[in-house]
């Protein structure tokens, strides 16, 4: 890897940060980082929800949780230190996939209040109360939840997570935690009746249909995209629903005059910068958590090589089990 000179940064940035911004927020900081990159053999791996400076800035992989995961992977990338711009569990998810590199994130409270929502006990009461319920878990908990899991999924691929267990594994219920409003919206596409468990985000359970209706209002022929982390009904109210990654796919492909992304701040302003000729309507609500990641932090974790993410061998292993199947199934 090479380092980039300090004045070629902002050309990165250019389509998403003021010149003056940049120079006095984030150039020396985005300097050393690229600099530390190479010192420490690292790459930024920064989740869709993250702020322009870093996503388009200083992040050498971006994308939706289960790419983040697996981007080292699918991209051969040969670093020996995943520097996480995410949330918790995303490094989490990383380093079980990715057992031999060193993963950091720059800030240990990033967390997530699906995570934070229910723990192993938890899912070990949800077993013992409906035995014989294979127990389908979102990538948004800790290793220890998805170790008490027989198959992960993701917002991306949870239908056919669960049309995979409907059909292969023969069931006609399952339990799908945390998110009450992922597991309603996604079983009601895979036509599979789930136990679930009230987890919601935090971000997406405050948009509501009466959001949408007053951006139809306003905005004439706006297409609506809302990431299944909503209510059924503001899913309902949608043209569209997907992971932040098929949110983005969505856009690409159709390329609406105009848009409304009923999700977190930062996947409109990433999006728009790459898709100027879309005029974005910005209904946002911010993530804290996503938002505890900045340039100076970053740096100073690779400074520092803090904080280190490590998950107990026998957690990992079972944790890994849950997420191979997921991986299975394509
Ligand atoms: P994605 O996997 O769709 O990026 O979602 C992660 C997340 O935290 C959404 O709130
Ligand atoms: Fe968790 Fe919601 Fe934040 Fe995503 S947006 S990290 S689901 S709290």
């Amino acid at each position: 890897m090479v380092a980039i000179h300090p004045d070629a940064l902002y050309e990165r940035v250019r389509h998403a940060v003021p010149q003056v911004e940049w120079t006095t927020s984030f150039a020396d900081d985005a300097a050393a980082i690229e600099a530390l990159k190479v010192e420490k053999n690292a790459v930024v791996l920064a989740h869709n929800y993250q702020t322009p400076e870093i996503f388009h800035g200083v992040a050498d992989i971006v994308g939706d949780s289960l790419a983040l995961a697996l981007a080292r992977e699918a991209r051969a990338v040969e670093a020996d230190v995943l520097l996480l711009a995410g949330v918790h569990f995303m490094a989490e998810t990383a380093k079980l996939l990715n057992p031999e590199a060193t993963v950091l994130v720059p800030d240990l409270e990033a967390g997530c209040s699906l995570a934070e929502s229910i723990t192993a006990a938890d899912v070990r009461a949800l077993k013992a109360a409906h035995p014989g319920l294979p127990v389908v878990t979102y990538v948004n908990t800790s290793a220890a939840v998805k170790a008490e899991s027989d198959i992960c999924c993701t917002s991306g691929n949870a239908v056919k997570v669960l049309q995979h267990i409907t059909q292969d594994w023969g069931v006609r219920s399952a339990i799908m935690i945390p998110d009450e409003y992922l597991a309603a919206n996604m079983s009601a596409i895979a036509g599979i009746e789930v136990v679930t468990h009230p987890g919601r985000c935090e971000v997406h359970e405050r948009f509501t249909p009466k959001d949408i209706a007053d951006i139809r209002e306003g905005h004439p022929g706006v297409v609506v995209v809302a990431h299944p982390e909503c209510a059924p009904e503001v899913v309902a109210a949608a043209d569209f629903a997907g992971s932040t990654a098929q949110m983005q796919s969505y856009v690409e492909q159709e390329r609406p005059a105009r848009l409304a992304l009923i999700t977190e701040c930062s996947m409109s302003d990433n999006l728009a910068a790459n898709n100027p000729e879309v005029q974005m309507i910005r209904p946002c609500n911010l993530c804290p958590h996503m938002k505890r990641n900045t340039l100076a932090k970053i740096r100073r974790s690779l400074e520092t090589m803090t904080h280190e993410i490590t998950v107990d061998a026998d957690v990992a292993d079972r944790a890994r089990r849950a997420i191979d199947r997921m991986l299975e199934i394509g």
